[in-house]
């Protein structure tokens, strides 16, 4: 029976070393119980009779699809619409007019903003209503671009089709809703396209050594990602974050999470809020 196979402190030490090693993703013995419950799904669709057996077949599995699977059990994807609001309203109130007064001196039109770790699409979503708020009262012509990148494929899939259940919207201003989402005859609302259209889903490893971007990025969203890895990996991330980022651009972290304020990479705003040196 699939549902009693256990997991040996070897092969729960295996799977949190490849998971550590692909994504940077930290399992700590308390997620043990997590780990089992969320694979033996896995274990059963595939027909493995052990974790061992599993976890041969996801290292030797050419095509990595094994690999994505694997971390798309293991991630946490929990988010919502305006989650820590305060961030959407420092933006809207001060970085927002800044980035827009730099790209009139600069003569430039294309605003470039990526949320690293965008989960189900919440929060490109957020950002992509507030931004387009923000310049409907303007008069001003910016291309918005908001590059939403992600390591789980069922996460970027949930934010591609862009459809979530009444439920969810409760956090959105009613304004916003009636002007960027259309209700389903199933009770779930879809967004629309006009915002779609501002958002670029993409899946790319945080944990890579580089990013395949050509431009830089006005303000990075990476929120509640770098809490579930180590110290180390949090600072070549922040290392890599601060090379895609323009000088004077912002970086937004989560409200429990901090970067090191001693690197020289970023000047400190207010909890959770950096912009690079
Ligand atoms: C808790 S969600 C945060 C979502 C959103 N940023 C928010 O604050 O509401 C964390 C996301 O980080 C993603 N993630 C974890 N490790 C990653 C990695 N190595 N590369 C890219 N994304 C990763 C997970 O798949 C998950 O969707």
């Amino acid at each position: 029976m699939i549902g009693h196979i256990k997991i040996t402190n070897e092969e729960f030490m295996l799977i949190s070393r490849l998971v550590y090693q692909k994504f940077g993703i930290k399992l700590s013995e308390k997620k043990r119980a997590l780990v089992v419950n969320r694979l033996h799904k896995v274990l059963y669709l595939g027909k493995f009779h052990s974790f061992t057996e599993y976890y041969n077949y996801v290292i030797q599995e050419p095509s990595g699809r094994a690999l994505l699977t694997l971390v798309d059990q293991i991630s946490t994807n929990h988010t919502y619409f305006f989650r820590e609001k305060d961030h959407f309203d420092y933006f809207t109130t001060e970085a927002l007019p800044r980035i827009t007064e730099i790209l009139h001196k600069k003569n430039k039109k294309d605003l470039r903003i990526w949320c690293a770790g965008c989960s189900s699409g919440e929060e490109p979503y957020t950002l992509a209503m507030i931004i387009s708020n923000y310049f409907s009262d303007t008069h001003l012509k910016i291309n918005i671009g908001i590059l939403a990148t992600d390591i789980s494929i069922s996460a970027l899939d949930k934010a591609k089709a862009g459809i979530y259940p009444a439920d969810r919207l409760s956090q959105i201003p009613p304004v916003y809703r009636q002007r960027h989402f259309r209700p389903l005859s199933n009770g779930s609302w879809e967004v629309k396209q006009s915002l779609r259209e501002m958002v670029l889903f993409r899946r790319l490893n945080l944990i890579r050594p580089d990013y395949p971007f050509k431009g830089l990025f006005q303000a990075v969203f990476c929120r509640n990602v770098m809490i579930y890895f180590d110290q180390t990996t949090q600072q070549a991330l922040v290392e890599r974050f601060h090379r895609y980022t323009e000088p004077g651009g912002y970086l937004f972290i989560g409200h429990s999470e901090s970067i090191d304020r001693s690197s020289g990479l970023y000047k400190y705003v207010q909890p959770s809020i950096y912009q690079r040196i």
